[in-house]
């Protein structure tokens, strides 16, 4: 009979290590939260390594220059998110936070998860679902921005359903993305000019806007 065995690293764990990265080689799919600190690079060992993963990042991954390429590329994409304000329990001797802490009226520490995401290639079924579009484009409705050739479109379930030039969405609209039902232009205001970054920042009269994705519905839908 298979059971599970518990192997104990001889190493410091470090997931770049030889040791870890022989146990990385043995493994179907990597389940973890890495830290976020080395977000980046831990993705980019998962995808060396052509494996299956499913990672707690920040939403605001996304928009890394590392990260952002592989959606588009369809390398990796949103999991189902956590529901509502996830919270966790943490020890008595947990340092005091300035955000997303609280203690209880039992003197129990939390934490909250924050701007918390999974991250997978792992296929997931809203990944197929068509996003339902209901509002129409006016141009009083959805302005274009001072310095590139498309639409603000500032909530994602507001995507015009007859509008089929470029948009700038919030990047929240990747946990509705469905790749057959549009494309990944670009990323614009996160960093500079690259292949992916289509504009420093968008600005529409005069106001620069915060974090933008850029998209264009796929015309053979519907
Ligand atoms: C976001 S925390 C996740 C904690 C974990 N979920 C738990 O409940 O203990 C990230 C963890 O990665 C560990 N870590 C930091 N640098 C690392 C590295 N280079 N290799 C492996 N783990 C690392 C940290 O010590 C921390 O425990």
């Amino acid at each position: 009979m298979n059971r599970n065995v518990v192997t104990y690293l001889e190493g410091d764990g470090d997931f770049r290590s030889p040791e870890c990265i022989a146990a990385l080689k043995e493994a179907d799919v990597v389940v973890t939260n890495p830290p976020f600190s080395l977000f980046r690079e831990y993705v980019a060992q998962l995808v060396e390594y052509d494996k299956k993963f499913l990672i707690i990042g920040n939403m605001n991954a996304i928009t890394y220059k590392e990260i952002f390429p592989l959606i588009v590329q369809n390398k990796i994409w949103l999991g189902y998110g956590f529901r509502g304000d996830p919270h966790f329990k943490v020890p008595d001797n947990y340092e005091e936070r300035a955000t997303r802490f609280w203690i209880d009226e039992r003197g129990q520490k939390w934490r909250s998860f924050g701007n918390m995401h999974w991250f997978t290639n792992l296929d997931v079924r809203k990944r197929h679902e068509n996003i339902l579009l209901y509002m129409k484009y006016t141009p009083e409705l959805y302005p274009r921005y001072d310095n590139y050739d498309a639409i603000e479109v500032s909530k994602t379930a507001e995507i015009p359903m007859d509008y089929f030039g470029v948009m700038g969405v919030p990047i929240t609209f990747l946990d509705k993305y469905n790749p057959d039902q549009f494309e990944i232009i670009g990323n614009a205001g996160s960093y500079g000019v690259d292949g992916y970054s289509l504009c420093a920042a968008l600005y529409l009269n005069g106001k620069k806007i915060f974090k933008r994705i850029l998209i264009r519905r796929r015309e053979n839908i519907d």
